[in-house]
């Protein structure tokens, strides 16, 4: 296991290039289940979580090649529709495959994913979809398992917004017979992605990006060619608060500013300068911090994903910010570790108070899920003195070389055996 160690007080400047969306090319991988053949796609990150859903694809009989941000699956001789505990428990995302093979195998047997840091998360609402297509569900010994003979179109109301849960029952029904609505749609960029690749494989999705998505079943969907996957929306984010947080000055490279407006509203708020430039966004820091407060939403309000990140920057800001996190039971671990690096946050209910402090002091930190860890990276890199962050194989699941990139910029950080 490595730690990551960073020396604080560096400015950063300087063009960081943003990788390709993890929460859009693992859906995107589930898709390949739908079609028989080869599917190329380019811009893909180099994660632990990509690895994963290779190594579930494989287990489903899929061929895989990666290599220098290609990945080509081939679905031709997919011949399992178990994906077991084992690899299922490290990756909550593996439950993507269950819409996609139920509609192609007519049948599937899937671990129910595990507890996770940041809360208890069910997935009644996949469940709710599949049945109302027409699926039978079974639960027993720690499996969900589905058999439809023909999954048929319906409406599916969601009871709320979902994010996997939208994607999975978007793939359960592109083949299923006739025309499926779904109300209370997830509306994240990384839902109309999904959309955009199954209507390439020849699917008929409209309203993706919208609360009610209409999904009219075809017979087949055949294999995409060299789709390039969107960038990652979270990793922009970080980036950007970490040039708010050193006063640095960030031209951050292949992203969208359309997919982080409410990141660039919350941090032109704090008084950092941001511009939008061809292909990209620049971020300059400004002296003063100002505390401001958050509350997570559902797309296009503020990313729960961003949460542990700004409230590493409200702790040194100048005044009080109340975060308020609407998404997810627990998603404070980090609160105790930047804490211990002098924060002064104080949780109340699902909101946490944070007194901006003058600086923040390193300190051996443990990463406890995937943003956390990003907070812990972020915080060392404007606290004086040393940081140290174990476990960061939960940061590697979601950030290509963030250490490498930051260190380009003029970050002190590097990797150190555990
Ligand atoms: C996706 O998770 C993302 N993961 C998460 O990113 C992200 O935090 C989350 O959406 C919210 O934006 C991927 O896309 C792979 P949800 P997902 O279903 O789909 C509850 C990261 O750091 N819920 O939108 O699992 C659930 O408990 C990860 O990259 C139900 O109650 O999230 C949560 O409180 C972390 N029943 C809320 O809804 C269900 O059937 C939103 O969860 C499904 C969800």
């Amino acid at each position: 296991m490595d730690k990551i160690i960073v020396e604080g007080g560096n400015r950063l400047e300087g063009e960081v290039t943003v990788s390709g969306a993890k929460n859009a090319v693992l859906p995107l991988m589930a898709a390949c289940i739908l079609t028989e053949g080869r599917n190329t796609f380019m811009n893909v990150p180099d994660l632990a979580d990509v690895r994963t859903m290779a190594k579930l694809l494989k287990i489903l009989g899929a061929e895989i090649y990666y290599e220098n941000g290609e990945l080509s699956v081939d679905t031709t001789h997919l011949n399992n529709w178990i994906a077991p505990y084992e690899l299922v428990k490290t990756m909550r995302a593996s439950v993507l495959v269950l819409g996609p093979l139920t509609a192609r195998f007519g049948c599937s047997r899937v671990s129910l994913p595990g507890g996770c840091a940041i809360g208890e998360r069910p997935i009644d609402q996949h469940l709710k979809g599949l049945s109302i297509l027409g699926a039978n569900i079974q639960i027993e010994e720690g499996y969900v398992e589905t058999t439809a003979p023909k999954l048929q179109g319906k409406i599916i109301p969601f009871d709320i917004s979902t994010v996997t849960g939208t994607e999975n029952i978007m793939l359960a029904s592109v083949l299923a017979e006739g025309e499926t609505v779904l109300l209370n749609a997830a509306c994240e960029p990384e839902v109309t992605e999904l959309a955009v690749v199954l209507n390439k494989m020849g699917a008929k999705i409209q309203g993706a990006g919208t609360d009610i998505i209409t999904i009219r079943g075809v017979d087949r969907l055949h294999p995409v060619e060299g789709h390039e996957v969107m960038p990652d929306r979270i990793e922009t984010g970080t980036f950007m608060i970490a040039s708010a947080l050193t006063q640095g000055d960030l031209l951050i490279k292949k992203c969208r500013f359309e997919n982080v407006g409410a990141i660039v509203g919350k941090l032109l708020e704090v008084g950092a300068e941001i511009s939008r430039v061809d292909g990209g966004i620049r971020v300059r820091g400004s002296d003063r911090i100002k505390s401001v407060d958050i509350t997570t939403l559902p797309y296009p309000g503020f990313p729960t994903d961003m949460q542990a990140q700004i409230m590493t920057l409200m702790s040194i800001a100048d005044g009080l910010s109340v975060i308020t996190e609407t998404i997810f039971q627990q998603r404070f671990m980090h609160t105790g570790e930047l804490r211990r690096m002098g924060a002064d946050v104080k949780l109340v209910g699902n909101s946490a108070v944070v007194r901006g402090v003058p600086y923040l002091s390193g300190a051996p930190t443990m990463a406890s899920d995937l943003r956390a860890s990003a907070s812990l990276v972020l915080a060392g890199l404007a606290a004086q003195g040393k940081t140290q962050i174990s476990r960061v194989y939960h940061l590697d699941r979601g950030y290509e070389r963030l250490d490498k990139k930051l260190e380009t910029v003029g970050a002190r950080i590097w990797r150190e055996e555990e």
